[in-house]
């Protein structure tokens, strides 16, 4: 079953008392306000992982990491392991988010190791792709989205890309304000499916969650999700403020 999911990525925001702050709100009004069977996830910083955990034991909110590293351990200051992740009890991992593929020159060839390194430890990776605004404006996006999808995940077994979650996020849209119009997203949304029904089957590509991200505000969410193949979001600045991300869980349909 295509499940709905509403993944919010800090990205480096959360003090302390900002993490138990806003992660205590999200539980609570989750817990009041969100009946719509959507799947919800928080997704600091590593060192926040684990307040995050504690603030929503008990509750269906799960948690997320932001990065994990090809290796399952050894001499890599500063990184993060899939197996370290797991032994905590994390449920998602990010891979491939575009800060990431840009400032940590991450290529498709390493993400694809990294979402093999997330299934091996049983972490569910949400696998980010899209474009910039010089692809598109080069109309080579449904190329780039095709190469990312491709290189990055066409490895996987059927099984490990079943547990495989997709985020499209347009370069262009993130942190600007400028958010896909709901048919420009559809369009790439369907793509991927595709391009999964192809290499898969098509029973397998219309299981598969398929999340949008890129400045979704509880203004545009309803819109975005009424879409067919948008199965959620990945919300980056909107999950900072809880009333702002509960909205946007509660507009899945
Ligand atoms: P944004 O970020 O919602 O602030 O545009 C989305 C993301 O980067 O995941």
């Amino acid at each position: 079953m295509r499940k709905y999911i509403v993944a919010g990525n800090w990205k480096m925001n959360g003090t302390l008392a900002d993490t138990q702050k806003l992660a205590s709100e999200v539980v609570n009004m989750h817990k009041d306000e969100v009946n719509n069977g959507v799947e919800v996830v928080m997704i600091p910083p590593y060192i926040g992982i684990t307040e995050v955990q504690r603030l929503a034991k008990g509750s269906e909110v799960k948690v997320g990491s932001q990065n994990c590293h090809k290796e399952d351990s050894g001499a890599y200051t500063g990184e993060i392991s899939a197996p370290i992740l797991a032994s905590y009890g994390v449920d998602y991992v990010i891979i491939g988010h575009s800060e990431r593929r840009e400032y940590q020159s991450e290529d498709n060839t390493l993400l694809a190791q990294k979402v093999g390194q997330a299934h091996r430890h049983h972490l569910t990776p949400i696998y980010c792709v899209g474009e910039t605004l010089e692809e598109r404006e080069e109309n080579r996006h449904f190329e780039v989205i095709e190469q990312q999808i491709s290189e990055g995940l066409f490895h996987l077994s059927t099984d490990n890309i079943q547990r495989t979650v997709i985020a499209y996020e347009p370069v262009w849209a993130i942190g600007t304000g400028k958010t896909a119009s709901k048919d420009e997203a559809q369009e790439i949304h369907s793509l991927i499916r595709d391009l999964i029904a192809r290499r898969y089957s098509q029973h397998i590509a219309d299981e598969i969650s398929i999340l949008y991200g890129g400045s979704v505000k509880p203004n545009n969410a309803a819109e975005l999700f009424s879409m067919p193949d948008i199965d959620g979001g990945l919300i980056g600045g909107a999950s900072l403020n809880s009333r702002d991300f509960i909205d946007i869980c509660k507009a899945v349909k």
